[in-house]
């Protein structure tokens, strides 16, 4: 195989070569328009109908989700026995009603419906944290560590989510859009954050010191 070095190695003799043999210069041109054509080409997929709807798809695959979560999240909330865990879980719902809005308003935007696609990442992060509850004791210490775990799978999916869909909506140039993903992104964030302290502060040391 041909390393990266040996390629940009050979493409700077081709140029050499290219000054000497006029023919040589022609080959090196069209090397140069292909490079371009691609390039180009992302571009316009990127502004294009077939990006737009590909965008469209994944909004509807992430209201999915979001809707999904908002019927998981009173089962966890219920499981959950440290005050501060199920009030984390009490926020989480609020928090995912209004994303829910949030994006029928991005739909709207878009001037379209707010349909939804499974989610087949939420499904299994729902039914993980399902497992979690199975597998452990009611009342224990290790089952709010294990839904805590679960809870912020979900958000750092959530947040890979809205991050990389506010970056599309962007290229688009659909600013309102943008600024609505990125308001829901900083209320995922939030959420992840309020875990993370949850984890460090409580649950963890006492799920070790059973
Ligand atoms: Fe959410
Ligand atoms: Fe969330």
């Amino acid at each position: 195989m041909e390393t990266k070095a040996k390629k940009i190695d050979s493409s700077k003799k081709d140029d050499a070569k290219a000054k000497a043999d006029p023919k040589k210069k022609e080959v090196a041109e069209t090397k140069t328009e292909l490079k371009t054509s691609a390039k180009s080409n992302a571009i316009d997929k990127n502004s294009g109908e077939e990006f737009r709807s590909f965008f469209i798809d994944e909004l509807k695959d992430i209201l999915w989700a979001e809707k999904a979560l908002k019927k998981a999240l009173p089962k966890m909330r219920k499981a959950a026995t440290g005050k501060e865990l199920a009030s984390s879980f009490d926020d989480h719902i609020a928090d995912t009603e209004a994303q829910i809005s949030s994006i029928e308003q991005i739909f709207e935007l878009m001037g379209e419906k707010p349909t939804t696609k499974k989610c087949d990442a939420m499904e299994g992060l729902i039914s993980e944290s399902e497992s979690i509850i199975a597998d452990t004791d009611k009342g224990s210490a290790i089952r709010d560590a294990g839904l805590i775990l679960a809870a912020q799978k979900v958000e750092h999916y959530e947040i890979a989510t809205y991050g990389t869909l506010a970056a599309f909506a962007d290229a688009m140039k659909e600013d309102k859009v943008a600024k609505l993903l990125r308001s829901i992104l900083k209320d995922e964030k939030k959420t992840d954050k309020a875990l993370t302290t949850l984890a460090l502060e409580s649950v963890n040391e006492d799920a070790s010191a059973e």
